[in-house]
């Protein structure tokens, strides 16, 4: 039998016993200390199900990244349509490519092909995504002039495939699955547009916080009020629950953290809550382990933990209210298939009962065998608590 953890968070603690499997989709059943569960009678995709907090037999599923490279039917695609840009502006090519996961591993959250900076040119940012090279911003936004240049963000007129694809993606998945959208934070977005692409030192970024910070604000303050429009709009066309990502918010000390990204993060969250109060708001920071008090204080309901941090002590730093997703290493993907199996039981038993959305840690690796991931999903999707 395995070995039992229980979850502070919760005052259930859940047994995971592996079971033989007896036909093809392996299932663990598990014995609770209290009483039996009894699995939601809803319309309502289960992940948002779990996120509320309601009763679920198992933690949704679903995997970030999980469109593209490592599977082939994107490659294909890939080879027809070479830009990002197009493939991710073109709402035929954004809901096929959505799809292409959803087909085939049938995950709890099927999130939009897009990209976090996406929004940029419509704020007056030129910029592409360039094949092994990453984004390149053409005009690097440096001085309080650059800044001056840069727009707000009118989601309807700048990225109106973005909501007309959602709206196809949520007929298509017809509530068997949450439709995802999402936003890149403040503080990852103004890493991108002031050091004019991806970064190892953030040390653009960090002269202008450091020297003369009130340039920065003034860009971080456009884009929190973008995103939040963004969100909002998302919302309306039919995401279902939107995740922010925070990717490079932890290159930052948490006292610089309290100055330049969190107060954006809550006034997003707060902007959304007073329209959206029940779309879930999902936040991502790579890296997080030195930062998880303070996510919650964004406001958020489901924050992401990638693998750097043993989950059960997670969710004891991150309190009772918000939910927890992640936080397999994505390199668990390279590893046997027992080896994966383990992992995601040795996962969800630490996470505990409910609240948890099973996930990577952080984006699925270029290379992942996709037989890997059909594993995943489906070692996955057969656990029961
Ligand atoms: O999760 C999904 O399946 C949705 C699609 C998605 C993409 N980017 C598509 C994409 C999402 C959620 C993102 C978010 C994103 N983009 C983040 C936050 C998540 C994270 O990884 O921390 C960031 C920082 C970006 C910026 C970005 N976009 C980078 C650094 C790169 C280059 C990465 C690389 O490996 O080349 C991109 C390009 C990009 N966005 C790709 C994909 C599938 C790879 C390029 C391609 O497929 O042609």
């Amino acid at each position: 039998m395995a070995s039992i953890y229980s979850s502070s968070i919760s005052s259930i603690s859940a047994k995971l016993t592996l079971t033989p499997p007896s036909n093809r989709h392996p299932r663990f059943c598990c014995s609770l200390g209290v009483a039996e569960p009894q699995a939601a009678i809803s319309t309502e995709p289960l992940l948002l199900n779990a996120v509320r907090g309601k009763e679920v037999e198992r933690p949704p599923v679903w995997l970030m990244r999980q469109a593209g490279r490592y599977m082939k039917s994107y490659q294909i695609i890939c080879e027809k349509y070479p830009s990002f840009r197009e493939r991710s502006e073109n709402v035929d090519l954004v809901v096929e490519i959505s799809l292409q996961p959803w087909k085939v591993f049938r995950p709890d959250g099927v999130i939009l092909f897009s990209d976090i900076l996406t929004p940029l040119s419509g704020m007056n940012i030129p910029f592409d995504i360039v094949k092994g090279k990453g984004p390149v911003i053409f005009d690097p936004v440096q001085t309080a002039a650059d800044v001056e240049k840069v727009r707000e963000f009118t989601p309807e007129e700048s990225v109106p495939y973005v909501g007309e694809a959602l709206t196809i993606l949520r007929k298509e998945v017809n509530n068997e699955a949450a439709v995802l959208g999402f936003v890149g934070a403040p503080f990852t977005l103004a890493s991108y547009v002031v050091e004019g692409g991806s970064s190892k030192h953030f040390s653009k970024i960090k002269r202008l916080a450091f020297s003369q910070p009130k340039v920065l604000h003034s860009l971080l303050q456009k884009f929190a009020t973008s995103m939040a429009k963004y969100i909002q709009y998302q919302a309306d066309k039919g995401a279902q629950a939107v995740q922010i990502f925070d990717s490079w918010a932890t290159e930052l000390s948490p006292v610089d953290f309290e100055e330049f990204s969190l107060p954006y993060l809550k006034l997003i969250v707060e902007t959304v809550k007073r329209t959206h109060p029940n779309l879930p708001l999902i936040l991502y920071a790579s890296g997080s382990g030195g930062l998880i008090e303070r996510l919650p204080l964004t406001g958020v309901d489901v924050v992401s933990l990638d693998w750097t941090v043993d989950i059960a002590e997670g969710r004891r730093r991150l309190g009772t209210d918000v939910a927890v997703q992640g936080n397999v290493d994505p390199g668990v993907l390279f590893g046997s298939k027992e080896f994966i199996t383990e992992r995601i039981k040795d996962t969800v038993r630490k996470a505990g009962k409910g609240k948890h959305i099973l996930n990577l840690g952080h984006g699925i690796v270029v290379g992942t065998p996709e037989e890997n991931v059909a594993h995943f999903f489906e070692v996955a999707k057969g656990l029961r608590y």
